[in-house]
């Protein structure tokens, strides 16, 4: 007898993690200061929305902050790490080159066998992951998923350079994600084009023992800016058509969390009121892959976001890629 397929993936649990140690604007800036670096809480606060970021120490890894997440997720499902049949961690600061920073976090919750791999779309890596595992758990390849987004991307950046280090942070967020007979994710839309590689990148890479090129995170801010603004309103409105939605069914919108006036500009485009924006750039600053994540788990804890809300996930970054997921929560 062949077992019907599962219609549809619903989200039964979320879960984050955080580094102890947090940054705020004026910190960094006297940090900056000792190395010739200006830089000031007005100029970030007034340009990005961010006031503190989170750093890890020197020793904490990806997997190690995603770990924290996963358990958060496990508990708040109600699961344990044996009923996983699935785990895919977003991630552009794995712990190593191989093996994935999923197979660590596999390790590190004690459970074998289900098959573990890392995804990088850097800042879009959740909504590809989310969607990689939707698809895979309506296939009927896997019924209980662990999707993480976990970064240090304190590791990649330069803090010689301004214009980039004051804008990112660590952290992890994950959410367990089950088949389910009622909807759950509506519908998901992913993009990449790249063209446009080179406007964010980390071009480093390492051969012959040596890493060969820069291993430091470059971004030309403006062409990202005007790229993500345009991306963002599009693929919301193709996912909500997709769905049979419209702006106005939106309980919230949870947008990467990069910068402020983007998201609030994405939300106006959608004629959103701002009270339906899920904000959490102004404490984590970009966490790449770990933003929506942790910002879906914060406006779950703090009791924004109910069972039964729409949610529009909404990721960009460099590739350049992009994406959205609809989801009933
Ligand atoms: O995670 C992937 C997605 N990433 C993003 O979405 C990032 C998108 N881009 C942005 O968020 C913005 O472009 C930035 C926040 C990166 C920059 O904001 P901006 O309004 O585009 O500033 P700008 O690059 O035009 O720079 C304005 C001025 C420049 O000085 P001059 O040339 O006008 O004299 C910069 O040198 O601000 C200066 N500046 C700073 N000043 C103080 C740049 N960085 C800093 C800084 N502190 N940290």
């Amino acid at each position: 007898m062949t077992l019907p397929l599962p219609r549809y993936s619903r989200i039964t649990g979320t879960g984050s993690f955080l580094p102890s140690r947090r940054v705020t604007n004026a910190q960094l800036a006297e940090e900056l200061a000792q190395r010739g670096v200006e830089t000031s809480d007005e100029w970030i606060v007034a340009r990005t929305g961010i006031h503190a970021r989170h750093f890890a120490a020197p020793e904490v890894t990806a997997s190690d902050l995603g770990f924290e997440a996963a358990k958060h997720a496990l508990e708040a499902a109600g699961r344990s790490a044996a009923d996983i049949d699935l785990i895919i961690v977003a991630t552009s600061t794995p712990d190593m080159i191989f093996p994935s920073s999923a197979c660590l976090i596999q390790q590190k919750l004690g459970v074998h066998g289900c098959p573990a791999f890392d995804l990088q779309a850097v800042c879009s890596g959740f909504v590809y992951a989310l969607t990689v595992a939707d698809s895979m758990i309506r296939t009927g390849a896997a019924s209980k998923a662990l999707v993480i987004g976990a970064e240090v991307f304190s590791r990649i950046l330069d803090f010689n350079d301004r214009t980039t280090c004051v804008l990112f942070g660590d952290g992890a967020g994950a959410v367990v994600l089950e088949a389910s007979d009622q909807p759950g994710l509506l519908a998901s839309e992913l993009h990449a084009d790249g063209r446009h590689v080179g406007i964010l990148c980390t071009p480093g890479t390492v051969a012959g023992g040596k890493v060969l090129g820069d291993p430091l995170l470059k971004m030309d801010g403006q062409a990202v800016f005007k790229l993500a603004v345009g991306v963002l309103e599009d693929v919301a409105r193709s996912v909500l058509a997709k769905a049979g939605r419209q702006d106005a069914d939106i309980d919230w919108l949870i947008p990467h969390q990069a910068n402020i006036r983007i998201m609030q500009g994405t939300a106006k485009k959608l004629k959103l009121p701002l009270e339906k924006l899920i904000v959490t750039v102004d404490e984590h600053g970009n966490t790449s892959a770990a933003s929506i994540p942790l910002a879906l788990d914060h406006a779950v804890r703090t009791g924004r976001i109910k069972q039964g809300d729409t949610v529009m996930l909404e990721g960009v970054g460099g590739g350049f890629t992009w994406g959205a997921v609809l989801l009933d929560f």
